[in-house]
């Protein structure tokens, strides 16, 4: 099933929750590497990759939040203790905050330092701002930042996700894995 379900994730969600997980260790990769890397060719690519991933991160998250929006939301284990019902809604709502300001960030504070960003080598998208190099500082250490946060929230998502397989043995990893694998104890608590 593409859709969602009110109780399991369609393959759109699940492909895009996986993708969007992909990209993210690319871009923390070439993040880490690009700013240690000596000047040249290599570190002028690394550049280039984070500033093009970054931005596909970005218009994954739209897409993925749209179809969020126009399908059911499948609902939590009825059993699991409120605290954690809350952690998992808030941890959830601080990704999806988090895959929109890094973007965000990340490109005012290229763009307005007056930095390249060709998306996808064709547009040169630092053209849509004019050049600021105070303001540019700002975004640069909201960026960096925020990455702390994006750390420390999916640690807690990872040990969430983790905690649901190996600890409560329910099937809150297993519906984010497939779309069609048997899930029990059954969802609604039946
Ligand atoms: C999901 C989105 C993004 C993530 C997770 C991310 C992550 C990172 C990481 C891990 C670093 C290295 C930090 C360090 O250890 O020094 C970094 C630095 C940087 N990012 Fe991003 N980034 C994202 C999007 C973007 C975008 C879209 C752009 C520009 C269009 C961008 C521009 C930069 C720049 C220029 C730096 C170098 C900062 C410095 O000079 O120290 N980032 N980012
Ligand atoms: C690395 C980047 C990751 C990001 C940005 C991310 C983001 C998200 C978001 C925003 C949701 C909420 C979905 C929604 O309500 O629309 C979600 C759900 C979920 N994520 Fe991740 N995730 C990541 C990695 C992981 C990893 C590594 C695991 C497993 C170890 C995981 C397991 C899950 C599970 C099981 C759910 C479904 C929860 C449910 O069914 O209610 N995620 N993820």
């Amino acid at each position: 099933m593409t859709g969602n379900s009110a109780e399991r994730w369609g393959s759109v969600q699940i492909g895009l929750h996986w993708l969007i997980a992909g990209l993210l260790v690319v871009q923390l990769l070439a993040g880490w590497l690009m700013t240690d890397a000596s000047p040249g060719p290599f570190q002028n690519f690394l550049y280039t990759l984070h500033k093009n991933v970054g931005l596909i991160v970005l218009i994954l998250a739209v897409i993925r939040l749209g179809w969020r929006w126009a399908n059911p939301v499948p609902e939590l284990p009825v059993d699991l203790p409120p605290w954690q019902a809350t952690a998992a809604r808030v941890t959830h709502g601080l990704l999806y905050v988090l895959l929109f300001a890094l973007p965000v960030t990340g490109f005012l504070y290229t763009a307005l330092g007056g930095f390249p960003v060709p998306f996808l080598l064709i547009w040169d998208l630092e053209k849509l701002v004019s050049v600021d190099k105070p303001l540019s500082q700002w975004f640069k250490l909201a960026h960096l930042s925020l990455l702390w946060l994006l750390y420390l929230v999916l640690a807690l998502h990872i040990a969430g996700a983790l905690q649901h397989h190996l600890v409560r043995k329910d099937w809150v990893l297993r519906r984010m894995l497939s779309s069609r694998a048997p899930l029990t104890p059954h969802p609604a608590g039946r």
